[in-house]
C-alpha cells in the first residue's frame, strides 16, 4: 500500500487542469451496455473506479480500448447478466449496470452492494422504480435477481429522496421500455444531465433535463453514440479549497463553475477571492487574515454537495469563528473529523452536525492520518497542504478512486507532495 506525503505550508500558484467527472463517466460507461456498436467517450478520467466499471463490462462480454482520455467501448458482445460480488464490493456504483442489463436482456443479477464507509446506502429506490416498470426483484444469497418477460413498460416513479444513481438507473431502463415513464422528485445533478445528453444522442426520447420531473418516452432500440464527459465539479471544488486553505493565487482550467453555485458563494463568504469565467476559476487567498467561519448544509443539487463537505470542514478548521456543518445526505460522513483533530482542529460532533471552532490565526500541524473513504481522504490533503510540517495520508487507493494524477496536479501548483510505500 502507498501513502501520500505532504510537506505543508507552501502557497499554491500557477494552473491546474480538471479531468472528466468520475460520477458522470461511470453512468455513461454503463450506458454503453444499452446498444450494440462502438460508443466513443471523450474526457474519460483514468481512475480506479473507471477501471473497475470497465472490468465489470468485460465480465459481461463487452470490450474496450483507451487512447489518452478517449474510450471506445463495443457494446455488441453483451452475453452475461450477472455482476459478481468481487466487483460490486469494491465500487457500489456497479449497481448502474442493473438498468441497462434489464433493458437489453430482461434479466440482471447484481450483487447487493451493502453498506460502505459513509452510510448504509440502500438501493431500495432503484428496485421500487424497476418494479413500477414491471420488473420482479428478489434478493437471494446477497444478490438482487431482477427479471422481466419481454420489455419493461412505462410507469410513474416517485423518489422519496432524490437519488443520483437511482435516477440514472431508471432513466436508462425506461429509455428502452414500452410507453412513457415519469420520474418525479428526480435528482438534478449535472452528471445526470450528461447521461441524458448521451442517451439522447443514442436515440432516446427524454424531456425535463435538469429538472426534478423527467419524462422518458421509451424507444424500440438505441444506437452507439459519441459523447464528452463533463468536467469533475468535485475535483474542481477540492482544488479550489486546497488553494483557499494553503493560500496563493491559481487558475483552475477546463472546469465548469456554473456546476458549483453553492460552493462558490460559500467560498466568497469566507473571504477567498473567487473569479469565475465560463470554463475556468481563479482562486486567490492571502491567508494573512484568517478566513471567516461559514456554515453549510449538504443538500441534493443545486444545494451544497455532500462530496465537498469534508474538504470544507478542513478549510473551516483554520477560520476565525464557529462554523456549523450539517450533513443531511449520509448518516456516517464525519469519519475525517477524528483525523483532522489529530492535526489540531477543534471539532465537536452532535449527530449529523459538526461544530468547527476555527483556530483563528493559528495553523494546523502535520500528522500521520488515515481515512476510510475518498472525500475524507481529500479533506486530509487540503488540511495537509495548509498545515505546518509533514502530513502522511495512508491508504491513497481511496484518493485514486476519484482523483486523477493528484500528485502531478498538486506538484504543478508548487506543492511538495509525493507517494511512498507504507
Ligand atoms: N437512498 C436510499 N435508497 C436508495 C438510494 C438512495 O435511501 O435506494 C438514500 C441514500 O442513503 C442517501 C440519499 O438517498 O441518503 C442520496 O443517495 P444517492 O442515491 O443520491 O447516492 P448515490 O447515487 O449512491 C451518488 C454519488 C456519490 C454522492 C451521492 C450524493 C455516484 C457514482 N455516486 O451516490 O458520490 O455522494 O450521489 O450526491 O454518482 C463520491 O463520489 O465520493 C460519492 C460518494
Amino acid at each position: 500500500m502507498e501513502k501520500l506525503v505532504i510537506e505543508g505550508g507552501r502557497k499554491l500558484f500557477g494552473e491546474v487542469t480538471i479531468s472528466g467527472a468520475k460520477n458522470a463517466a461511470l453512468p455513461l460507461i454503463a450506458a454503453s451496455l444499452l446498444a450494440p456498436g462502438v460508443h466513443t467517450l471523450h474526457n474519460v478520467p483514468d481512475l480506479r473506479d473507471t477501471r473497475t466499471i470497465l472490468r465489470l463490462l468485460v465480465s459481461l462480454g463487452l470490450s474496450w480500448e483507451r487512447t489518452g482520455s478517449t474510450l471506445k467501448i463495443d457494446g455488441t458482445g453483451l452475453s452475461c447478466s450477472e455482476a459478481s460480488y468481487d466487483l460490486v464490493k469494491t465500487m457500489r456504483a456497479s449497481v448502474l449496470v442493473l438498468g441497462p442489463l434489464l433493458a437489453r436482456l430482461g434479466r440482471a443479477k447484481v450483487s447487493l452492494p451493502g453498506g460502505c464507509a459513509i452510510g448504509a446506502r440502500p438501493i431500495n429506490f432503484h428496485l421500487m422504480g424497476f418494479e413500477q416498470l414491471g420488473v420482479s426483484c428478489d434478493i437471494k444469497h446477497g444478490y438482487v435477481d431482477a427479471r422481466i418477460d419481454g420489455r419493461m413498460h412505462g410507469g410513474t416513479v416517485y423518489f422519496d429522496v432524490p437519488s443520483v444513481t437511482g435516477t440514472e438507473n431508471l432513466i436508462m431502463a425506461a429509455s428502452l421500455a414500452k410507453g412513457t415513464t415519469v420520474i418525479k422528485n428526480a435528482a438534478r445533478e449535472p452528471e445526470i444531465g450528461n447521461l441524458i445528453e448521451m442517451l439522447v444522442s443514442m436515440g432516446a426520447d427524454i424531456e425535463g433535463r435538469d429538472s426534478s420531473r423527467l419524462t422518458i418516452h421509451g424507444v424500440e432500440q438505441l444506437q452507439a453514440a459519441e459523447n464528452h464527459i463533463t468536467p469533475d465539479r468535485i475535483e474542481t471544488g477540492t482544488y479550489a479549497m486546497a488553494i483557499g486553505a494553503a493560500g496563493g493565487d491559481a487558475v483552475i482550467r477546463s472546469c465548469n463553475p456554473s456546476h458549483l453555485p453553492s460552493l462558490l458563494d460559500k467560498l466568497r463568504l469566507t473571504g477567498i477571492d473567487v473569479e469565475a469565467a465560463e470554463d475556468s476559476l481563479r482562486i486567490r487567498s492571502s491567508n494573512k487574515n484568517p478566513l471567516q467561519a461559514v456554515d453549510i448544509t449538504t443538500m441534493p443539487y443545486p444545494g451544497y454537495p455532500t462530496d465537498l463537505q469534508a474538504q470544507f470542514m478542513a478549510l473551516m478548521s483554520m477560520s476565525s469563528g464557529l462554523s456549523v456543518i450539517h450533513e443531511t445526505i449520509f448518516e456516517n460522513r464525519f469519519m475525517h473529523v477524528a483525523e483532522l483533530k489529530r492535526m489540531g482542529a477543534n471539532i465537536n460532533i452532535d449527530g449529523r452536525i459538526a461544530m468547527v471552532k476555527g483556530l483563528g490565526g493559528k495553523v494546523l500541524t502535520g500528522a500521520q492520518v488515515m481515512a476510510t473513504d475518498l472525500r475524507a481522504s481529500s479533506s486530509l490533503v487540503v488540511a495537509g497542504l495548509a498545515a505546518k510540517g509533514r502530513t502522511e495520508v495512508s491508504r491513497i487507493y481511496h484518493l485514486e478512486r476519484g482523483y486523477e494524477n493528484m500528485v502531478g496536479k498538486l506538484t504543478g501548483l508548487g506543492a511538495v507532495v509525493w507517494k511512498e510505500d507504507e
